[in-house]
């Protein structure tokens, strides 16, 4: 069975404004695939099997691929400058702007494209369903910071796990800026670093992008990476969209609780209910197609303890009042 997308929220949360006048989102003529140029595995950073086994697929970093054509990115170019009148500060990145997809018709289709998640998992070789956090994760964008030489995104790995990022602006422009990622594993970057050592410039891909619209895709949330800081200041734009693995059994890789520090409770814990719900919902489909006759309890238990442990996290995660930083690596 298919994971299926979740139904968009019926309404838009309170204080967050909307976007009006939007060009609309046409894949035939905004799309335009071209596939990845280099893919990068978990194995050759250092990943064991058994965490591998734990993931969607062995693909760590594939890219650039091209998602949007001239027109497409003409277009995404638009939106981005008219959204940035929204933009706000993280702990870790210091010019973002947050739900996009609510905000921006267009942003919505793009990120809900099925075609688009269907082309994005070919290139990290598993099944994608667009992220059911549909404000919190789903779309996200950063801008340049207002003072040059200040991060746009520190060394970091995600608090979701699998995500594409696109160069909304023009990236041939750009000097610095770069999207970058360590080739090796999160511990031994941590490791490193205990031992004052900074991320080992050998072991870091700068991924050149051949044009705007062009995309990277990470198990992001395995990989460490930043955007790294501009040498001059130049409009420097970037466009991500999260996605889900369609398998169902794989673990949850979302981190609501990191979302706590920077975003409010009335779109944390609703988008986590939402999210763990669907969930819960798919695996109940399961169920009623492929739940045997059979005397045996223990596998009737298990599947509905597979149902509801969805459910019991959402409700304990929903009851705990602590809040969590991001977890970032200082070097
Ligand atoms: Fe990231």
């Amino acid at each position: 069975m298919t994971l299926k997308q979740i139904e968009f929220p019926a309404t838009i949360p309170d204080g967050v404004d909307v976007l009006d006048d939007e060009p609309g989102f046409v894949p035939s003529r905004h799309l335009q695939f071209e596939a990845s140029q280099e893919v990068y595995r978990l194995g050759d950073f250092g990943y064991s099997d058994d965490e591998i086994a734990r993931c969607p697929s062995d693909v760590a970093v594939a890219g650039p691929f091209r998602i949007l054509s001239d027109e497409g990115a003409s277009a995404m170019l638009d939106v981005s400058r008219r959204l940035k009148v929204f933009k706000q500060r993280s702990e870790r990145a210091s010019a973002m702007v947050r739900y996009p997809a609510y905000r921006s018709k267009f942003i919505r289709d793009l990120a809900r494209s099925s075609e688009v998640a269907g082309f994005v998992g070919d290139q990290l070789e598993a099944e994608l369903v667009p992220s059911a956090l549909t404000g919190l994760a789903l779309s996200h964008f950063n801008y340049a910071p207002d003072e040059l030489g200040e991060a746009i995104d520190e060394w970091h790995h995600d608090i979701v796990g699998i995500d594409y990022v696109m160069a909304a602006s023009d990236p041939r422009e750009l000097d610095g800026g770069r999207f970058e990622f360590f080739t090796g594993t999160k511990a031994e970057l941590s490791q490193m670093q205990a031992a004052g050592q900074g991320v080992p410039r050998d072991r870091v891909v700068a991924v050149e992008y051949p044009g705007p619209g062009w995309a990277t895709v990470q198990q992001g949330n395995m990989v460490v990476h930043r955007a790294a800081p501009l040498n001059q200041a130049a409009e420097r734009t970037s466009f991500l969209v999260c996605y889900q693995p369609g398998d169902i059994d794989l673990d949850e890789t979302n981190k609501i609780r990191s979302y706590t520090t920077m975003d409010p409770a009335h779109i944390v814990y609703p988008e986590w209910a939402r999210h763990k719900a669907w969930l819960a919902r798919a695996k109940i489909d399961r169920l009623l197609e492929e739940l045997p006759f059979t005397d045996d309890r223990g596998v009737l238990i298990a599947a509905l303890e597979d149902v509801r442990s969805e459910i019991d996290v959402a409700i304990d995660d929903i009851r705990d009042e602590s809040v969590n930083r991001l977890e970032r690596y200082d070097g």
